[in-house]
Order: structure tokens, then C-alpha cells, then sequence
């Protein structure tokens, strides 16, 4: 693992974003893998001026994201397509059709996983994926205990990543208690993985994947088996290392 320690959360975002368009001068036909969460949303503010700048097309560009909430229509305020549609897709020139995200109301649910999958491995494999960390160190929606030989599938988020997501919605029953999510196969297929840890609350799990101990309750502790992870952190996240 790639480990680079940046200033702060301005200068983590301009470094990703010089990752992904570097990515995209290279082979115009690139496929991305995106995030959602807080911690990308400086990378997407930067890869939007760079487009309005005339540096990236994305024209050719295709990406998948890693997941979504269950039972929460495209459109609805907290679905991560919206998010992925406010923050990114609607600012650059990328194709609608050539942007997936899980659909979180499919109709059969096991059907959906399956197709999800069969799309990454057609179209795929990723290029270049963009991975956040949880609180408890998941990886997509791969809480802790998820098989590293895990592909697209349906999870019970436990109830710390509600409370870390609960900022986005109105009230706790509204936070949904089931997503699906790429898997940790499904993610560690990609080429290149560039991981994002940003403030004082990724912390310890900043300290805890740095200790390199590959465990089943840790799900980012998988990156170790990938040849080509890059982490970028801020000094606020890389505070306890060492210590
Ligand atoms: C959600 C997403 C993850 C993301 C995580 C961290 O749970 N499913 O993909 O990495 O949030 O979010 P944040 O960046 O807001 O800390």
C-alpha cells in the first residue's frame, strides 16, 4: 500500500482528482469506480472545475458505484443516485447510460445483484476505484464479517453506519436498514484502488489498517491483498499512527 499524508481535506481532494484525470488522459474510455459519503465530496468539486476548466472529457468515461440503500426510490432525496447526480454526474459532460448505481427497488433484489455483477464484469474491469472508509471500517456497505470473496449482495448495515449516516435524514426511522453493495471480490477486481481518510473521526480506523492486520471484523484490512492500493490521508487522520 501507496500511503501518502496530505495537508488537510483541500489538499486530499486536488491530489484524488489529479489521480482520476490522470486516469482519464491516459485512456479516454476509462471506467471508474465512485463513492459516496463525505469524504469524496471535495474530489467530485475538484474533477467539476477541472471539466469546466476544459481539462477532462468524460465522454467515453463509464462508472460504477459501489451501492446503494434498499427500498429508496432513484429520485428520493438520500438515494445515493441522487447524490452521485447532485455532486457529479449532472456538472460533468459523463453519459447518463454509461452511469450505474445498484438499484435499491428492484423488483427481485438477488436478480439485481446478479446483474449488477455481470455488468462489472462485462464492462469492467474498473480502472480506477475511489473507496471511503466507515467508522467501523467498512468498505462500501461491507460491514464487518463480510467474506472477502463476497460479490454484489443485499447487507444489513449495522447500526453504527446509521448513526454515522443518520446526519442525512429527518428522523432514525427513516434511515434505511438494508443496502446492496459491490462486494469485497467484486471491489479488489480493479485495477487500482485509491482509498480516501479525511478528519479526526477516521482516526483509528486509519491506525487500525496501518497495523496490516488482515481480519474478517476489519473489511478495509482486505485492501492488503490488492497490489495496488494507494491511501491518501490528512494529518488529522494520520494522528495516531506511531503513537
Ligand atoms: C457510506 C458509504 C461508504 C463510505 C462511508 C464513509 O457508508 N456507503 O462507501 O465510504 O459512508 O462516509 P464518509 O465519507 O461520510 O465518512
Amino acid at each position: 500500500m501507496n500511503i501518502i499524508v496530505l495537508e488537510d481535506f483541500d489538499a486530499l481532494s486536488e491530489q484524488a482528482a489529479q489521480m482520476v484525470e490522470e486516469q482519464i488522459t491516459k485512456n479516454s474510455h476509462a471506467v471508474l469506480g465512485l463513492s459516496t459519503g463525505s469524504t469524496p465530496l471535495g474530489l467530485y468539486e475538484y474533477l467539476i472545475k477541472g471539466f469546466k476548466a476544459g481539462k477532462t472529457t468524460y465522454q467515453n468515461v463509464t462508472a460504477f458505484n459501489l451501492d446503494e440503500y434498499l427500498g429508496l426510490e432513484k429520485d428520493h432525496p438520500n438515494s445515493y443516485h441522487t447524490f452521485m447526480n447532485e455532486r457529479l454526474i449532472n456538472h460533468i459532460d459523463i453519459k447518463q447510460e454509461n452511469t450505474y448505481i445498484p438499484n435499491g427497488v428492484s423488483a427481485s433484489m438477488e436478480q439485481e445483484c446478479k446483474h449488477y455483477e455481470e455488468l462489472l464484469d462485462t464492462l469492467g474491469p474498473i480502472d480506477l476505484q475511489i473507496l471511503g472508509i466507515g467508522t467501523n471500517g467498512h468498505i462500501g456497505f461491507n460491514e464487518p464479517g463480510t467474506s472477502p470473496l463476497s460479490t454484489t449482495h443485499i447487507v444489513n448495515l449495522d447500526e453504527t453506519t446509521r448513526e454515522s449516516n443518520a446526519r442525512f435524514f429527518k428522523s432514525n426511522e427513516e434511515i434505511p436498514k438494508h443496502a446492496i453493495t459491490m462486494g469485497i471480490s467484486s471491489i479488489l477486481k480493479s485495477r487500482q484502488i485509491v482509498v480516501l481518510a479525511a478528519g479526526e473521526k477516521k482516526a483509528h480506523v486509519v491506525k487500525k489498517l496501518l497495523s496490516k492486520e488482515v481480519h474478517e471484523s476489519f473489511p478495509a484490512s482486505w485492501l492488503w491483498h490488492h497490489d495496488n492500493v494507494t491511501l491518501l490521508v490528512d494529518h488529522e487522520a494520520y494522528q495516531l499512527v506511531g503513537n
